[in-house]
């Protein structure tokens, strides 16, 4: 039997990967060595696995796309040819049967241009000598810093595994090296956002067409998913929010199982995975076709928000500094709109100001392998950064809330925005959904 596709998407380059290793190794101390493990197979229930989805630093530095398969890197090894090697699970007649086709070797570098790969069950041997030769150890874990979790991963089991087995070497941490290239998106990374975005474009459009009172949110979220498998995505980025009225004021609302009514608003934020690169889109329309008065006078407000907040996406500014920026913007527009007063904002605690109320999260992260991306929030914004950009305005006493978000490239010269032609100008969406057709 011959398998022409490993994976859904298409081939990536190796040169991404090779670079990335580079890049990491150049990063390390002397003598030392670093490890990389996929994520685990997740249990879901009885004996079933929830879908696999690789370890997004595994991956960077990889492209192995494959559950059990561990990254080595020994920068300037004394043992020649030693400097990166990968290990794979040996696949054989019974896995090929029942799970499916499984790397070969050949495969593997082939994907991930790693010259010496070696079957798991070697793993114990080659890598004690390598580990002897050198005297500091390099551990990933997640160290993304909203992350909790009791779960642990194969990186931390393996990592207690090597404390007791080599008690006296140094150990490093991964992730500060990691979080430095990872915020940095390289040309290719910037092509493959850019297809994830172009997929979730489609499933938007598909959803203007589609929507009427009466549908269920989860109805939508069909539409959406049925676009993203068909384009070659893995799915969704990150759990789809499908929010029709009183919903919408809900910031992680993913039951999407109410109906859409006549003169409510239906806030969606999603995104398809492509490569294991996210999008991360939000738009908000009118379930009926057209907003009321006082839905538009929102909408209007967080799009002005978001066009002035996308300008300040420059190299050189401070991701503090602009999301206080941001805020005072938002003061501006929720005061017009009367929802707070000039008072409140004379008398307002500095700590939790009183925009907060109807515009209570960041209005920016960074964006790749992860929906909120590894990075060094506190790093000025630099070109070859990707973040979103998504303002919104809840309020709970009207019964709906506006969110809308974007994903933009900073370069050198202006913000680039990857999402540039999803409709969003309420005309527009409004226009679109009268006709029922895109052209
Ligand atoms: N969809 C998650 C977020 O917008 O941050
Ligand atoms: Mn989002
Ligand atoms: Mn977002």
């Amino acid at each position: 039997m011959t398998y022409k596709h490993i994976t859904r998407y298409s081939p990536i380059n190796p040169t991404l990967f090779q670079r990335n290793r580079q890049r990491f190794m150049k990063a390390m101390k002397p003598k030392s060595v670093a490890i990389f493990h996929s994520n685990d197979l997740m249990p879901r229930n009885g004996d079933q696995y929830f879908p696999f989805r690789q370890n997004s630093d595994l991956f960077y530095l990889s492209g192995l796309d494959q559950p059990e398969a561990v990254l080595v890197l020994f920068p300037n090894c004394v043992k020649d040819g030693f400097e990166e090697i990968a290990f794979i699970k040996k696949t054989n007649e019974y896995i090929a049967r029942w799970e499916g086709h499984k790397y070969t070797k050949e495969e593997a570098s082939r994907i991930s241009g790693i010259k010496k790969i070696y079957w798991l069950e070697d793993m114990e041997n080659v890598l004690n000598e390598l580990i002897l030769l050198a005297t500091r150890i390099y551990v990933n874990s997640n160290e993304n810093d909203r992350y909790v979790s009791d779960v642990v991963n194969r990186d931390l089991r393996f990592t207690h595994e090597l404390m007791k087995q080599y008690p006296t070497h140094k150990y490093h941490r991964s992730q500060p090296i990691m979080k430095k290239l990872a915020m940095i998106k390289s040309e290719y990374e910037v092509q493959l956002l850019q297809k994830a975005c172009n997929i979730t474009k489609h499933a938007f459009n598909r959803v203007l067409e589609f929507t009427k009172p009466g549908v269920m949110e989860y109805e939508v979220e069909a539409e959406i998913i049925h676009e993203f498998i068909r384009s070659g995505a893995n799915g969704h980025g990150y759990s789809p929010i499908i929010a029709s009225g009183a919903n919408s004021n809900v910031l992680h609302y993913n039951e999407n199982n109410m109906e859409c009514q006549d003169g409510d608003v239906l806030l969606m934020d999603f995104g398809a995975e492509y490569a294991n690169y996210t999008a991360d889109l939000s738009r908000t329309i009118p379930v009926n076709g057209r907003f009321t008065k006082r839905q538009r006078a929102v909408y209007d407000a967080v799009l002005r928000v978001m066009k002035e907040a996308i300008k300040m996406l420059v190299p050189g500014n401070l991701i503090e500094e602009y999301h206080k920026e941001v805020g005072k913007m938002m003061e501006s527009e929720l005061i017009a709109l009367k929802l707070i007063t000039k008072h409140d904002v004379e008398k307002q605690d500095p700590a939790y100001p009183a925009y907060k109320k109807y515009f209570m999260h960041g209005t920016s992260h960074h964006l790749g392998l992860d929906v909120h991306d590894l990075a060094d929030r506190y790093a000025p914004i630099q070109a070859g950064m990707v973040f979103t950009c998504e303002p919104g305005i809840y309020i709970p006493e009207e019964g709906f809330g506006i969110r809308l978000e974007d994903d933009i490239l900073v370069t050198d010269h202006e913000p680039y925005n990857l999402m540039a032609d999803i409709p969003i100008e309420a005309e527009e969406i409004e226009e679109i959904m009268s006709a029922g057709v895109l052209s």
